[in-house]
């Protein structure tokens, strides 16, 4: 059997709805693809409906089906709320805390059943977790992971201030923003190639390709190229071999 060096990245958007799901599936079917045994995993996902024996979610429920390891719910998503909104006023409502354990055990039990986990965020990247007296966001959750970050460019009205503003947030954190993906949202969006040409130039970081409009992420898979990805990883691998 070929072991193969571990994988992860964290993948953030640069807001909501601008196909962060869409592209993690997409990442996971690229590395099923390369021989991979991966897992996605939803840190935190809020917006759920009881059915069929279990409270099920929209994007936990698409990077399962992405994923080539079945592994247990709590493991893909440690935090599955039930109220549509920012996780921190969800889980209010919920009486929850979320806090950084628990996502911490379930992203390792995911590494020793994967060799390729996804993760993907919460809403943009500085989306808060908890406002009360343990303060953190979505930036700290990507930080606690240190993992190489994608980010998700919706193209869309917009997306250049926040393609550029995310790009900042990320590199402020010392995180290394691995590569991005412009994913064609918005099938109206006038001078869409010239906005992504306007990306290319201003985001000093590698494009992993160009997801269509409708393309489902199976068939979208082999538009992205993951060699920045893998290359990060064997960084940081060498890194943490050197500081070991
Ligand atoms: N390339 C695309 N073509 C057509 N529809 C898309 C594409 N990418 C995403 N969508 C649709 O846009 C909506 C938002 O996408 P998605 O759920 O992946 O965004 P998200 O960033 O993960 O959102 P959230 O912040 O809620 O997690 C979904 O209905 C999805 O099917
Ligand atoms: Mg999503």
């Amino acid at each position: 059997m070929t072991v193969r060096q571990p994988f992860a990245c964290f993948v953030t958007g640069t807001d909501t709805g601008v196909g962060k799901t869409h592209a993690s599936a997409t990442l996971l079917h690229a590395l099923n693809a390369a021989g991979y045994r991966t897992a996605g995993m939803k840190p935190v996902a809020s917006g759920s409906d009881w059915r069929d024996g279990h409270w099920h979610n929209d994007d936990v429920a698409q990077l399962r089906a992405a994923s080539s390891v079945t592994v247990p719910l709590g493991h893909t998503c440690p935090f599955l709320l039930r109220t549509p909104c920012s996780p921190h006023l969800a889980a209010a409502q919920e009486g929850v805390r979320i806090t950084r354990a628990p996502i911490r055990e379930a992203f390792d039990a995911l590494r020793r059943q994967a060799e390729a986990v996804v993760v993907e965020g919460v809403g943009g990247f500085h989306v808060p977790l908890d406002v009360g007296a343990v303060r953190w966001s979505t930036a700290d959750l990507a930080d606690m992971l240190g993992l190489p970050v994608v980010m998700v460019a919706g193209i869309r009205l917009g997306c250049l201030n926040h393609a550029v503003l995310t790009a900042q947030a990320i590199r402020a954190r010392g995180l290394n923003l691995a590569g991005w993906i412009a994913n064609r949202v918005d099938p109206d969006m006038l001078l869409a190639d010239e906005n992504i040409a306007t990306l290319h130039a201003a985001l000093d970081a590698p494009c992993l390709g160009e997801l269509p409009w409708q393309l489902e992420p199976a068939a979208a898979a082999a538009r992205l190229d993951l060699s920045p990805l893998f290359a990060a990883n064997q960084y940081q691998a060498e890194a943490s071999g050197l500081a070991a």
